[in-house]
């Protein structure tokens, strides 16, 4: 088993969302760790709501950021957002219940998605707020 964590590809160059980015990397590859190893359930259970608590707040505030920024492609990139937060609010119940299955279909879900969104569509929209920062300097 490749166990999932953040690397230098997914940095977008922006440290606050670095810092929260590598916190849902961390908080995925424990859930992958604990169904693995069959943790008990009250485990999976809080690394289950502070991923699910933590990929939430990051959402809102890179939404926010954006808003801020009147990005030109906030539509696209919060579709994706809503790609994932569909699947979260989909299986978490599951997990909930004991369904480990489950539980490791959404990590093999967030694996992809996460390492396609921050090393793509993150990216981006650090370079447009890097750019727009810089712009601002007089
Ligand atoms: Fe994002």
């Amino acid at each position: 088993m490749r166990l999932f964590h953040w690397s230098k590809s997914n940095a977008v160059f922006l440290p606050v969302i670095d810092d929260e980015h590598q916190a849902i990397f961390q908080a995925t590859g424990e859930l992958q760790n604990a169904l693995h190893s069959r943790a008990p359930q009250f485990q999976v259970h809080e690394i289950l709501h502070r991923l699910i608590t933590s990929t939430e707040d990051h959402f809102a505030h890179e939404e926010k950021l954006m808003r801020g920024a009147r990005y030109l492609a906030f539509d696209w990139h919060r579709q994706q957002h809503q790609t994932a937060r569909k699947r979260l609010k989909q299986y978490a119940p599951l997990i909930e219940e004991g369904d480990r299955e489950a539980g490791i279909e959404l990590v093999e879900f967030l694996t992809r998605w996460l390492d396609d969104h921050t090393t793509v569509t993150d990216r981006m929209m650090g370079a447009h707020l890097r750019n727009q920062e810089r712009a601002q300097i007089r």
